[in-house]
């Protein structure tokens, strides 16, 4: 499987399909059980400074070609996912997924991943359903630089950042990522969506706005890297919709050195990493590419 190593900025990883935040990472056994099934490393969810309960159901449903949720980032906070960190750093390469409101908070919580092992940390600045935290810090150029460069001076692990697409300044955002030091960008975050239930009358999730993933997304998602890929010269990182080997070498193609996956844990199960590994395999042998990296921004020359 040597052709699927990848690398983004100062890391390497076996395989390039990566665990997306939120979805299967909230224990270390279920971390570790996804880098057993062909992931080549995991996200974490993300965790704040206190435990978060989240939002009251329902928090997720389905939706045609894709998923709606809005689970108000639930997690036991920093210190108590120090347990589950120690689980699973032993069994391969895990991103710590962080959010705060403020520069100070981030760089907190940041410094306590690195504490517990994790190979890089990933900045939440793009949650859509969580107020004063996610996209209501990561929409502003300037406050993204100040957080990046304040956990940039705190850790020695790489930086990542993830920003939303819910913005029409992303390559801005991007740029001030770079500018702060930030070693990859990771995009894209859930899209601003709502179900409304027409005989209630009423909004379907108890959060009324949430966020959109999976298959639907993707396009927005390729674009997003596309356009980040033309605005910066630091690695990106790409998400949203990838269910196969052709979804993930649509981002590679726009820019993308590695990739996540979320929504399609969910749906197809975590068999999908190792189909993925295949079919991309397959697809290297057949059009002549000797790696990952190869194929990355081709759609651009
Ligand atoms: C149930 C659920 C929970 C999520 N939780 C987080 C989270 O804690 N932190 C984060 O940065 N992204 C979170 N996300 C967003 C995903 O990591 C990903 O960016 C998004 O779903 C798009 O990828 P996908 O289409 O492959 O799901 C969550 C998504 C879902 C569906």
């Amino acid at each position: 499987m040597s052709g699927l190593k990848v690398t983004v900025g100062k890391i390497s990883f076996d395989r390039p399909g990566i665990v997306a935040s939120g979805i299967m990472d909230e224990t270390g056994d279920t971390m570790v059980r996804m880098l057993r099934s062909g992931a080549g490393a995991v996200v974490s969810k993300s965790v704040g400074s206190n435990p978060n309960p989240g939002h009251r159901n329902p928090n997720f449903t389905e939706v045609p070609c894709g998923c709606i949720n809005a689970m108000g980032l639930p997690n036991p906070g920093i210190d108590a996912f120090a347990e589950e960190m120690e689980v699973a750093v032993k069994e391969g390469p895990i991103i710590g997924s962080v959010y705060g409101s403020s520069p100070g908070e981030f760089a907190e919580l940041a410094g306590k991943m690195e504490d517990y092992g994790a190979c890089a940390v990933e900045l939440n600045l793009s949650c859509p359903h969580a107020k004063g935290y996610g996209m209501e810090v990561g929409t502003d150029p300037k406050m993204v630089g100040t957080i990046v460069k304040a956990v940039k001076d705190a850790v020695k692990v790489p930086v990542w950042v993830k920003l939303t697409p819910n913005t029409h300044i992303l390559q801005d955002i991007g740029r001030s990522v770079e500018e702060a030091g930030g070693d990859a960008i990771v995009a894209i975050n859930t899209l601003k969506a709502m179900v409304i239930v027409p005989e209630f009358g009423k909004p379907l999730l108890s959060n009324k706005v949430c966020g959109l993933s999976g298959k639907c997304i993707k396009p927005i998602g390729v674009r997003a890297v596309w356009d980040l890929h033309n605005a910066v010269s630091i690695p990106i990182v790409g998400v949203g919709g990838i269910y196969d080997h052709r979804d993930a070498l649509e981002y590679i193609m726009a820019g993308a050195s590695a990739f996540q996956l979320g929504s399609a844990v969910l749906t197809e199960g975590v068999d999908v990493f190792e189909k993925i590994n295949r079919g991309l395999e397959a697809f290297m042998e057949e059009y002549g590419y000797g790696s990952i990296e190869e194929m990355r921004g081709v759609a651009h020359e």
